[in-house]
């Protein structure tokens, strides 16, 4: 079934039905300020933090409710309904939202949006009477503040939060204040004592309300709520309830008549509020600050274009992939309909990957989150597992320290954290050219400082100086799988195969810096390790998944369960380790044992009766999450994988099985936004195959747009050019992309006329006839034609 469809020119994913099989959400806003918002105007608002700065309240895991809703109630007939809940259509943008609906006669359409630089959002409602009868209207906008804005205190510690808090009426807005009486809270630091306000700009308030249940009534709930089928509000403030911002205004609209309003919501002290307020009614114009928004987004996400032969590919690639990928790069796991805001800090290995997502769009942003995670790099070489959002390079407490256990929750260090730094560092010095970066210095997490490129080799040193048994790198608290537990002297292919890949990319770095000496120890220490891994790891038609602490073998043929594992597989390509025969045999193994129509399983058979110790994977039910479920960022790493070796049919098979919009007419299946990566999808051994889980938050986006970039696409920069090699299906005869590298802007066209997936026949740029797919970047003009042919 079908709820909506991309318009691609927009950017915009329209929803026409609006009883979606879950909430579809979009995002507004920046790290200062963000608004969760549904095809049913569900979700919540906050200042920074969704734990410690909510604005709004939300219902997790329940009916979409409370959300921004707006009435309209006509004084005549007595009619009243919502706008915002079931509109007739919803258009989630670039960081806004726009829903439109007719309501007894009337035509509304209402923007969502957040300015750009601000900390407030708008609701711009519009009202249109296309009717020959004059028409006396009453319009009511609605926010369930939180008590408090500390999310779980305002929804368990009802004792207290109801009673700290009371709402006020001033002209055109209603106030939350917390501790009204307590002039400078201690706890202002983390926002405690911060007020909100709900405030009109374009039309004097006839009525309002600060109380949740005079509002709504005991039984009426948010569609129907008491006081808007009275058509007035009652006047009265919250004090020793529940808090609310309700706003209603009387007009008349002739016919073919149009007015504006705005609702503004934020947090913000009352003289902030008022000078808001007045500025939209003076000068402040919605429309042109929605157009300033758009025009940010789109500026960013043009900087890579394609236009394919495959539209859900055009349309994911050109504006949602990415898009997923900004959000996830801003918010980290800290606000979603499934993160409700309590995660206190950054996770190392998923912040440094989600950067990976962005260099291309991004380079500037990607390089200071990418200076930031350096800083949060241990001296001895690790990642600390959790950046603290109050993270104080050089003055760091880790691991190694009883009070970093104790606040953070993580007890030990973890295999892979700092190993992710390597791929991305790369990236962005790929993207950018900025080969100084690696002389960048940099403080350490906790004391000292050094260049970049001594924080990477410092990574390594902390992997070859935490063996396992058989002398691989141990795999400590957990590797990337957070349910996989091998032991403190337990070891992981993946970490193996991490390490391989980091080792090689210091031969490179070194080369770069002009240290030879470090250049033949890497070597050394790469073929060292790739023999290990040779020798420990490979099975006939697998590499396996591991050690435990005691020896045992995860991830073998023979074993009952877990015999057979995707990440060994596909990083064994990417890693550089296995090539040729042995890749195309060891991804054949994963197409037989783990494909299934929406993706491969991360392994196979899931853990039920046989599970060790360290398998915590087996309290999921089979088919899920890391018990054999289709774990969606490791199709990614599959995808690259195939495209590495030239398969692009099966590296398009496998972006097809998980790719959101080509679900888009059967979204019933995977439920999730259409437009939007999650974090799995339930396995055809699950009651529910094809359901799609937790939503865009997840390493997911920016793992499958580096596949799809670097794999099926083959832009591949490096530090002196760029490498062309695309892995394509081999029906696309044609295709063209334009990327913006280095201050060029490339316009490349790639012809196919044999139908082959992959290959290099010849390649013109700029009129000029090229022996490779390789243009040096000093050969990069404004405007560079090329025109590559593979077959
Ligand atoms: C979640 C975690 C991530 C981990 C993955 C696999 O996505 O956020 O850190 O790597 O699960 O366990």
């Amino acid at each position: 079934m079908k709820y909506g469809y991309f318009d691609n020119e927009k950017r915009e994913y329209v929803i026409t039905n609006p009883r979606t099989p879950a909430p579809w959400v979009n995002y507004l806003g920046s790290p200062e300020y963000g608004s969760i918002i549904s095809n049913n105007a569900g979700g919540y608002s906050f200042v920074r933090s969704g734990a410690v700065g909510r604005v709004l309240r939300y219902h997790f895991n329940a009916d979409d409710t409370p959300g921004r809703y707006i009435y309209l109630h006509d004084d005549a007939s007595g009619e009243y309904g919502c706008l915002t809940r079931f509109p007739d259509k919803c258009r989630h943008g670039t960081g806004y939202t726009i829903m439109t609906k007719e309501l007894f006669g009337l035509h509304a359409d209402i923007s969502f949006y957040v300015p750009l630089n601000s900390q407030h959002e708008v609701w711009h409602v519009r009202l249109t009477n296309p009717d020959l009868r004059c028409r006396s209207i009453s319009l009511i906008g609605f926010a369930e503040f939180t008590n408090h804005p500390n999310y779980e205190q305002d929804g368990v510690n009802l004792q207290y939060s109801q009673f700290i808090t009371k709402t006020e009426f001033r002209r055109n807005r209603v106030c939350r204040i917390v501790h009204p009486n307590i002039k400078s809270s201690p706890d202002a630091a983390n926002h405690l004592d911060a007020d909100a306000f709900l405030g009109l700009s374009g039309a004097a308030v006839s009525s309002w309300c600060g109380d949740r249940q005079l509002f709504l009534g005991p039984w009426n709930g948010y569609d129907s709520p008491e006081s808007v089928a009275s058509g007035n509000l009652p006047n009265v403030a919250n004090c020793g309830g529940n808090s609310c911002g309700a706003l209603c205004t009387k007009f008349t609209l002739s016919p073919g008549e149009t007015k504006d309003f705005s609702f503004l919501l934020g947090q913000k002290s009352d003289s902030e509020a008022a000078s808001l307020l007045k500025e939209y009614d003076e000068s402040r114009n919605p429309e042109a600050e929605l157009a300033a928004l758009r025009q940010v987004w789109h500026t960013k996400l043009s900087r890579l274009t394609v236009n394919t032969p495959d539209e859900n590919f055009n349309q994911m690639i050109n504006t949602w992939n990415p898009l997923n990928c900004f959000m996830t790069f801003i918010w980290s796991r800290a606000a979603s309909f499934f993160y409700c805001g309590l995660r206190n800090g950054y996770g190392y290995r998923d912040t440094v990957q989600d950067i990976g997502g962005i260099i291309h769009l991004d380079t500037q942003a990607a390089e200071e989150r990418l200076t930031f995670m350096l800083s949060a790099q241990a001296a001895n070489g690790g990642g600390l597992p959790l950046v603290k959002y109050t993270h104080t390079p050089g003055h760091e407490d880790t691991p190694d320290d009883e009070s970093y256990r104790q606040s953070t929750g993580h007890p030990a260090w973890r295999a892979d954290d700092a190993l992710w730094l390597f791929p991305t560092v790369n990236r962005y010095i790929s993207e950018s050219g900025n080969i100084s970066y690696l002389s960048k210095i940099i403080p350490f997490a906790d004391r000292g400082e050094a260049t970049v490129y001594d924080h990477l080799s410092r990574a390594i040193e902390f992997s070859l100086a935490h063996p396992g048994s058989h002398s691989l790198p141990a795999g400590l608290w957990a590797d990337w799988n957070d349910c996989l537990r091998l032991g403190e002297k337990g070891e992981s292919s993946f970490v193996a195969m991490q390490l391989l890949l980091a080792i090689n990319f210091m031969v490179t770095f070194a080369g770069t810096m002009g240290k030879t000496e470090d250049i033949v120890y890497y070597q050394q220490q790469a073929n060292l390790l790739s023999q290990k891994i040779e020798d420990l790891l490979f099975e006939n038609d697998r590499y396996i998944r591991g050690y435990t602490e005691s020896g045992e073998i995860i991830g073998s043929a023979s074993n009952p369960e877990a015999s057979c594992w995707l990440n060994p597989q596909s990083w064994a390509v990417i890693s550089g380790l296995a090539s040729g025969d042995r890749a195309n045999l060891i991804l054949q193994t994963v197409y037989d044992n783990l494909n299934t129509p929406f993706g491969a399983a991360l392994m196979m058979p899931p853990f039920k009766d046989y599970a060790f110790p360290g398998a915590l994977s087996v309290g999921y039910n089979p088919g899920m999450k890391e018990n054999s479920g289709i774990f969606c960022q490791t199709q990614g790493w599959l995808i690259l994988a195939e495209a590495l070796c030239g398969n692009g049919d099966r590296a398009w098979e496998y972006y097809l099985e998980n790719c959101p919009s080509a679900y888009n007419d059967r979204a019933e299946l995977r439920q999730m936004e259409p437009y939007v990566y999650g974090q799995f999808t339930e396995n055809t051994i699950s009651m529910h195959p094809g359901r799609s889980h937790v939503h865009w938050l997840t390493g997911t986006a920016s793992t499958i747009m580096s596949a799809a970039v670097e794999g099926i696409l083959g832009l591949r920069p490096d530090f002196e050019g760029l490498l062309l090699q695309p892995a394509i299906p081999s029906d696309w005869e044609h295709f063209e992309m334009r990327k913006y590298f280095r201050g060029s802007w490339l316009n490349i066209s790639v012809e196919n006329p044999k139908h082959v997936c992959s290959g290099f026949c010849k390649m013109e740029v700029n009129s000029e006839w090229y022996p490779s797919a390789y243009i040096p970047a000093n050969k990069l003009t404004p405007e560079t034609e090329i025109t590559l042919w593979i077959s």
